[in-house]
């Protein structure tokens, strides 16, 4: 398998349904960029940061778990095999407005790592799976920040 075929990937999207989607930037190191500057991010953050101390006290395990989640998610690697939705429900006052202020923070960090069409590929799948949890977790009405360039959004 060359170089191109290994990065061409068919992602569960609906929305890219019957299109071979060709990964421009996506890679280990690539991923491995957006996963630390995000949470490097998300440390800073008023209102995430928080959340993410009172249960993090050593970040080196979360990273690597989030780089093989990505790396998992968007090359088909299989190197996570955890599952979001029991941890995200173990983890008390997360609100749809907290979904929200996480999606935006992850579409800044996308698009400055990613090509255009690369990021919204990230942007598809963490904003389908921020979807889900709002709605499992009953949270109510998620409002999906603009920039994450799906569907001209
Ligand atoms: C308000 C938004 C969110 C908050 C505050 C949040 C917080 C957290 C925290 C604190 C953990 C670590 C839990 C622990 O180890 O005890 C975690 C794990 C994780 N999060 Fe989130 N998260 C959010 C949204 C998302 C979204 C949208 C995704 C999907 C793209 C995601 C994917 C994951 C994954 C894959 C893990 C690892 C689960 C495992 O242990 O296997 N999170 N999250």
């Amino acid at each position: 398998m060359n170089q191109f075929e290994e990065n061409e990937i068919n992602l569960p999207l609906t929305e890219r349904k019957g299109k071979a989607l060709r990964a421009e930037s996506i890679s280990e190191s690539s991923i491995r960029r957006l996963v630390f500057t995000f949470y490097d991010r998300i440390q800073g953050h008023a209102k995430l940061g928080p959340v993410f101390s009172e249960r993090i006290s050593d970040w080196t395990p979360h990273l690597e778990k989030m780089c093989d989640f990505w790396s998992s998610a968007t090359m088909r690697t299989g190197r996570y095999s955890g599952r979001p939705l029991p941890v995200h429900r173990g983890i008390p006052d997360l609100t749809a407005e907290l979904y929200h202020e996480w999606l935006a923070l992850f579409y800044q960090t996308t698009s400055e790592v990613f090509t255009e069409s690369d990021a919204a590929i990230f942007n598809a799948m963490a904003t389908r799976m921020a979807q889900n949890m709002v709605h499992a977790l009953d949270l109510g009405q998620l409002c999906v920040p603009t920039g994450s360039g799906l569907d001209g959004a």
